[in-house]
């Protein structure tokens, strides 16, 4: 399908995508927060309403403009997203975790500005795990025809590839689609650029050259739709 000519082929189709980067509250003023643009998941939601779908993006903590046409959820933590994700997965045929959820969050939240002290002592931060939301929905299927892709990005180590390390994640979280960046070599976040390997569950590997975040958006719809035919 020619960029810029796309047909209203997910009509009928409700998506559910997630985009950035959460924060984790210290206090009322601090948080613990990632540098996710937002962006493949605003490109993701976009690309979507334009090819016909009716979307619903869960947004955390992004500059973006919201997308023309897309119901746009604002939410601050992981917490908030797991909430969000879980109780609007039932109305979705597909759902796209592309938002950077943290992992943690400090077990505590000050209700009021932690200040200095006058004997120069430092506070220690304890955390706690947040609940994984892809693998929350992945196993407790809300529909069975439902399409639930992830992200990771990975710099593999000593032992194992990006591709071993990501083939792994998706059978862990049990999705049916990973789209997987190899951020080894310092690549940068932020960038509207994007290059990827698309795993799915049956095995198959699909290398995306680098291009726009849109046009990964659009491959990315192309294998969701051929899952549901
Ligand atoms: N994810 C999620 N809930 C979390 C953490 C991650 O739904 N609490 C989703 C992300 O949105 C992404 C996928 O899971 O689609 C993979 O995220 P990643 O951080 O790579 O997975 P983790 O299981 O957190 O693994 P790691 O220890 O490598 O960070
Ligand atoms: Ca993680």
């Amino acid at each position: 399908r020619a960029a810029g000519h796309k047909i209203a082929d997910l009509t009928g189709r409700h998506v559910l995508v997630s985009a950035g980067g959460t924060r984790e509250h210290l206090d009322p003023v601090r948080y613990l927060g990632n540098s996710s643009s937002g962006k493949q998941g605003y490109a993701l939601a976009r690309i979507a309403a334009a090819r016909g779908a009716k979307v619903t993006l869960v947004a955390a903590n992004s500059e973006l403009p919201d997308p023309a046409g897309v119901h746009v959820v604002p939410v601050t933590s992981t917490r908030d997203l797991f909430d969000e994700i879980t109780a609007r997965a039932v109305d979705a045929d597909a759902v796209v975790m592309a938002a950077a959820p943290a992992d943690f969050r400090p077990a505590d939240v000050a209700e009021h500005k932690i200040k200095k002290t006058a004997d120069g002592s430092v506070p220690a931060v304890n955390l706690v795990q947040n609940p994984d939301i892809l693998a929350t929905i992945s196993h407790d299927r809300a529909r069975k025809d439902q399409v639930i892709v992830g992200f990771a990005a990975e710099t593999g180590d000593a032992e194992h590839s990006v591709i071993d390390l990501a083939r792994a994640k998706l059978e862990r979280k049990g999705c049916d689609l990973l789209v997987v960046n190899d951020v080894s070599g310092g690549k940068v976040f932020g960038s509207d650029m994007n290059e990827a390997v698309i795993l799915d569950r049956d095995g198959g590997a699909l290398p995306v050259p680098s291009g726009s975040k849109d046009a990964l958006a659009g491959v990315i719809w192309n294998l969701v739709d051929a899952r549901w035919q």
